[in-house]
């Protein structure tokens, strides 16, 4: 039998504990995946002021409560405490490295009032970076594997090959990074590069630099044993054009061979109408008609006009530039105008806030928009939206389109990355596919998909069977589970 693989896995975002987007549905879920296929696999992120001792069910671990971790020419305090991440897969001991001058505060990555970066990112994660190694070490246990994830786990590789490389505790030890956004690459200036620590060769562009500043999620793709993403449509983009690669296409071309896309699964114990604590009226695809009263219950909780046979668009995503808000509210006319109604549920910069509000304003009664981020309420959209819309430029995989599926919603997206990859086109005459995708990142083609959906929408028969379709498809975890598991052990060879 193939030996057990030990793997710590590093996030900045965990479901339940921290989230603001998809990399926390991930790291929520793929470990107890992995657990599933009797691997040992234990979760570490940063123990953040937001998450509550109590609720978080957070214990001290006494062993591990003074670790000392420099950063530049300081050394800090770390200690830590753990939880678990639980479902039928058993139990995954999560960590939480806690030091409350970096994490103590509310807020992942940004100010929660302004909306503004923390000015001590590079310290925070810096800190954290070195402080999981260091903590491996007080807990003496040895990975086989730690499978890093997006640019604030960066650091992690690097550290390995240069301050760590002799270190007969690390001997065995390899890395997988897995890119989950090209975009957010941890860019910080040139003097936070001192505060690494790292070797003062790797200072420049030819290390951790690019362009003149410090790159977090660079050190992660030159120095990590293996590296993926999220779909494999999104490994082809990446390589090809500075519009998906954001600068370090070429460093992914570089890595090629090593650069493969697994995609994300749904966690089908979190989004399953039939048991779905959110939502008022549970169902599945022999019930389908129950969604009906969902879409009751989200007109009213959001304030829409009661407007039978009107299919209701559902929106849940962070307002961000990749998400495409901006083209969905140039073509906000010509969409009110197939006569839709609108949910959008999005936290994000004003830029982007407002003009859904104003539009919000105009179609009193058939656009209602929320700016928090609220659970439930997604929960209560993707259960009672006819349509879903995910309008990205790029999306490395998205999760919302898979969840909508299995709710009967049907996805309207853009034919990138991983929407690619997992929505098919409906075809009216075979009555195949599973929703409707648009290519040219262009208001015409945006309301053409729309016009599409509404039009099929009208005809309950093929509606119907396109829902179920949907509903019929599978993307649980199991399968890439299995994915990153055959990763881990070819890293191990290497
Ligand atoms: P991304 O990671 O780029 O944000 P994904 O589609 O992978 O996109 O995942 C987004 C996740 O975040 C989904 O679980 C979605 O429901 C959730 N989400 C985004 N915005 C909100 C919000 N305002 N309130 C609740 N959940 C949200
Ligand atoms: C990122 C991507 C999203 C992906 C998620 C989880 O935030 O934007 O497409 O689904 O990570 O991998």
């Amino acid at each position: 039998m193939a030996k057990q693989l030990q793997v710590l896995f590093l996030s900045s975002e965990v479901e339940p504990f921290a989230k603001t987007g998809g990399l926390a549905d991930v790291a929520g879920a793929l470990p107890k995946f992995i657990k599933g296929l009797d691997h040992e696999i234990r979760v570490m992120m940063p123990r953040y002021g937001s998450i509550n001792d109590r609720t978080a069910r957070l214990h001290d671990m006494s062993r591990l409560s003074d670790i000392r971790i420099p950063v530049g020419t300081q050394e800090h305090k770390g200690s830590v405490q753990s939880s678990f991440l639980s479902n039928g897969h058993g139990k995954v001991q999560v960590y939480f490295l806690s030091n409350p001058d970096f994490f103590g505060r509310k807020g992942i990555y940004v100010h929660p009032e302004t909306g503004k970066e923390f000015s001590d990112n590079d310290d925070r994660f810096i800190f954290f970076c070195r402080g999981v190694l260091e903590t491996l070490k007080a807990l003496a246990w040895q990975p086989d594997v730690i499978h890093c994830n997006d640019w604030h786990t960066g650091l992690v590789p690097a550290y390995l090959k240069t301050i760590y490389k002799d270190d007969p505790f690390y001997k065995g030890t390899k890395t997988l990074f897995t890119i989950h956004n090209m975009a957010y690459q941890g860019v910080f200036p040139k003097q936070s590069f001192v505060k690494t620590l790292l070797p003062e060769e790797f200072s420049n562009d030819k290390g951790i630099a690019q362009n003149g500043s410090i790159n977090m999620l660079k050190a992660g793709l030159l120095f990590a044993d293996g590296i993926n993403t999220v779909s494999e449509t999104y490994a082809e983009e990446i390589a090809s054009s500075p519009e998906f690669g954001f600068g370090l296409e070429d460093l992914i071309k570089k890595r090629k061979a090593d650069v493969g896309g697994i995609l994300n699964g749904a966690d089908y114990h979190l989004w399953n109408p039939e048991v779905d604590p959110y939502i008022p009226h549970k169902y599945d695809s022999s019930t389908i008609e129950v969604k009906k009263q969902n879409t009751a219950a989200l007109r009213k909780h959001m304030g829409l006009s009661e407007m039978e046979n009107t299919p209701v668009i559902g929106i849940v995503s962070r307002l961000a530039e990749q998400k495409g808000i901006d083209l969905l509210c140039e073509a906000m006319d010509d969409i009110m105008a197939l006569g839709i109604q609108m949910v959008v549920l999005g936290v994000g910069p004003k830029e982007f806030s407002k003009p859904l509000e104003s539009a919000a304003r105009k179609y009193k009664g058939r656009i209602a928009v929320d700016g928090s981020f609220n659970e439930p309420l997604a929960h209560l959209i993707e259960a009672g939206s006819d349509m879903f819309l995910m309008p990205s430029r790029y999306e490395p995989c998205g999760l919302n389109q898979m969840y909508s599926m299995r709710y009967g919603t049907v996805p309207i997206a853009r034919a990138t990355g991983g929407l690619e990859d997992t929505i098919e086109e409906f075809s009216p005459e075979k009555k195949t596919g599973t929703g409707f995708k648009f290519i040219a990142f262009e208001k015409r083609e945006l309301i053409k998909a729309i016009q599409r959906a509404v039009k099929t929408y009208a005809d309950p028969d093929a509606w119907r069977a396109l829902m179920l379709n949907g509903m019929g498809k599978d993307f649980s975890w199991e399968e890439s589970a299995k994915k990153y598991v055959q990763l881990y052990r070819t890293l191990e060879r290497r």
